[in-house]
């Protein structure tokens, strides 16, 4: 049985109680990170808490938890749960006021709830997938404006994944106004000869921790890198397609709606910023 903390505690994860009033329960009203392990230390936590602490900030949430203590809380789970590769989940809402109100409840009487737990995934770095490459389906992105905060706002995301599921495929790229915004829960990237391509930051899309190693590392092995929009047909047409998370890492995609991309196998170019990636981030994980 996983351990898990909430709120300062460290419980056995069938111990641990949320209120049925938690506004992340009742109005989504919560923010999330997902922090990969490999070799038992944190990827780029750094990242993931600067992102956290804007993404409370849109919210107007308080900081209920010090960057130090988020770490000192990381580790701790990841040591108590022997985690070798795997996930740290992170979740914070606006807490649980007396009763269902639209209105924020005041900070100073309703705390944040704090969750954090573990996933473990052996082998998550030589994913059998990785060798494979996904193939994907494009669906309208029906999602909210403000995709930038990253929310606990998933059902459709969910929904897309099914929406693949059903189709055959692994997961969805979401498309809005003719242009790709990301995949379900990933970042989209297409390959042309030694460029990359991906859609520029904004409100539209998250902006993914892994998204911006992979960058730098594509453009310190000199490759190019474009970011701007892109339709699926130019990514039918590319030489190669994938997607980047921090519980995917690199991830090559082989076919969109059915067509394949390039020669329907991985490509080199992923299979390059996968390894650079996996590299560089062990070293400089903590
Ligand atoms: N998802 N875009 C969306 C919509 C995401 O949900 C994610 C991450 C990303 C990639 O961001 P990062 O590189 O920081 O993980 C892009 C996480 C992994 C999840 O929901 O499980």
């Amino acid at each position: 049985m996983r351990t898990v903390y909430l709120n300062g505690e460290y419980l056995p994860e069938n111990e641990a109680k949320v209120s049925i009033f938690d506004r992340g329960f009742l109005m989504a009203d919560g923010v999330y990170e997902v922090t990969s392990v490999l070799e038992g230390k944190l990827v780029d936590f750094e990242g993931h808490a600067v992102r956290l602490e804007r993404s409370l900030n849109e919210l107007n949430m308080p900081h209920p938890i010090t960057k130090e203590e988020l770490l000192d809380v990381h580790r701790e789970l990841v040591r108590l749960n022997d985690i070798d590769e795997g996930m740290v989940y992170l979740q914070i809402t606006r807490g649980a006021p007396d009763d269902r109100d639209f209105v924020f409840p005041d900070p100073e009487t309703t705390p944040c709830t704090v969750v954090l737990f573990t996933q473990n995934k052996p082998g998550l770095a030589n994913s059998p997938a990785a060798k494979k490459g996904m193939k994907v389906i494009s669906i309208d992105d029906q999602r909210w404006g403000r995709r930038d905060i990253k929310t606990v706002q998933l059902l459709y995301p969910s929904m897309g994944k099914m929406m693949a599921k059903a189709a055959g495929a692994d997961d969805a790229w979401m498309v809005e106004d003719g242009h790709v915004t990301e995949g379900t829960s990933n970042n989209a990237y297409i390959v042309k000869g030694n460029t990359i391509i991906t859609r520029q930051l904004s409100n539209d899309i998250l902006h993914g921790i892994t998204r911006v190693a992979v960058l730098r590392f594509a453009k310190e092995a000199q490759m190019q890198v474009e970011e701007r929009l892109f339709t699926i047909e130019e990514a039918q047409d590319a030489d190669e397609a994938f997607i980047t998370s921090a519980s995917t890492f690199v991830m090559p995609v082989v076919e969109i709606d059915g067509k394949a991309v390039g020669t329907g196998e991985p490509g080199s170019v992923a299979g390059r910023l996968r390894e650079i990636y996996l590299e560089e981030s062990i070293k400089a994980a903590v």
